[in-house]
């Protein structure tokens, strides 16, 4: 049986990976700290489904906590780790910057060091979208350079993708760094706008539209997006390069990947299939910028393409359907 260690299991993608992953018939075991960053019931819902499985091992713990990784990799000898314990969000960065430290620079330095001691086949590390930051070519590339980071949250994430390349050329670690672009679906997050879009448009509450409405993003529907994890697992970083495109790092094997639909869809067209499936109409709110924030996002996917002969394509409005129905289903709302 394989064996995926799978941190943030009880996160928004970590949950629907593990998912994927059990119904191949793999023993997940999904490290969580469970904390109160969004409702932590959400979190505790989307394990108890995933502790339904016997072939999933739930622990509770910080990654950042000295030892805990550690132990874990010796016990389970992984054979792939896929990181996604990880403090989110662009805004939060702003308030709490010290909980990025903590989760995302020490949290992925007491994985890097796990791994050093008890070598997986592949480690997979979330970084975003977000690190391509002041970059205005689009679609974004990962050969592009991406040096000018708009908030501390991006900044942690860069510098997770520095961390990860010296641990993968100093101890041959295949290392894959995964740059997601705003992913949404059923068990989504609280925090990002789908939540706050549905939740107002239900109660009858005006919704914030920044930056005038005038923002794209390249949203990814989740299940697609651990299908493109899921088949990135088997694509190990070696020494072949899958084309001029390719990321991969000329001293290690480590490359970056973006997955994302590879098409960027206004913020009001996104807003305009929420109102379609709730059958309601939303009071905007017209609002500046916010700090921190991008305009416009867009994945170029043809470096997944070629290592997973994949991308995803589900059309916002499916999408959003099904995260629409998800919410009345969740929430008890909009029968
Ligand atoms: N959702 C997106 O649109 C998006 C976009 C780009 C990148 N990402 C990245 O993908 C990863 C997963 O994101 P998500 O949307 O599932 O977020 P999430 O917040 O739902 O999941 C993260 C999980 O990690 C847990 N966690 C946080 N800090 C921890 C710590 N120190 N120790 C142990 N567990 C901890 C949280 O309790 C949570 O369950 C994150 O690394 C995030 O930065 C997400």
């Amino acid at each position: 049986m394989r064996t995926a260690l799978v941190t943030g299991a009880a996160g928004f993608i970590g949950f629907h990976l593990s998912r994927l992953l059990l119904a191949e018939g793999w023993r997940v075991v999904g490290v969580d700290n469970h904390n109160d960053y969004y409702d932590p019931a959400l979190k505790a819902a989307r394990e108890a489904l995933l502790l339904a499985d016997p072939n999933y091992r739930a622990i509770r713990g910080a990654v950042e906590e000295p030892g805990l990784l550690m132990g874990i990799f010796a016990e389970e000898r992984p054979e792939a780790v896929v990181h996604l314990a990880a403090q989110a969000g662009v805004r939060y960065s702003i308030e709490n910057p010290r909980a990025y430290v903590q989760a995302n620079l020490l949290g992925t330095f007491e994985l890097l060091e796990a791994a050093r001691a008890h070598p997986p086949r592949h480690m997979l590390l979330a970084s975003t979208s977000s690190v391509y930051g002041a970059n205005t070519e689009m679609p974004y590339r990962e050969t592009d350079r991406a040096d000018s980071q708009m908030s501390f949250y991006a900044a942690t994430k860069k510098s997770n993708e520095a961390m990860a390349h010296s641990y993968a050329h100093l101890f041959a670690l295949p290392v894959t760094m995964f740059r997601f672009f705003t992913v949404y679906g059923p068990w989504g997050r609280p925090d990002m706008a789908p939540y706050l879009f549905t939740s107002a448009i239900f109660d009858g509450r005006p919704i914030k539209v920044f930056n005038h409405g005038g923002m794209r993003r390249d949203f990814t529907f989740v299940s697609d997006l651990v299908r493109a994890i899921r088949l990135l697992v088997d694509a190990v970083p070696g020494t072949e390069r899958a084309g001029e495109f390719d990321s991969l790092s000329p001293v290690a094997p480590f490359r970056v990947v973006n997955i994302g639909n590879g098409a960027p869809v206004p913020l009001l067209d996104f807003i305009a299939a929420i109102e379609s499936a709730a059958g309601r109409k939303a009071q905007r709110q017209m609002l500046p910028m916010q700090p921190g924030d991008v305009p416009a996002t867009w994945a170029d996917t043809t470096l997944l393409r070629a290592l997973s002969g994949y991308a995803p394509q589900t059309a916002v409005d499916e999408g959003v359907a099904a995260y629409v129905a998800w919410f009345r289903d969740y929430y008890g709302v909009g029968a």
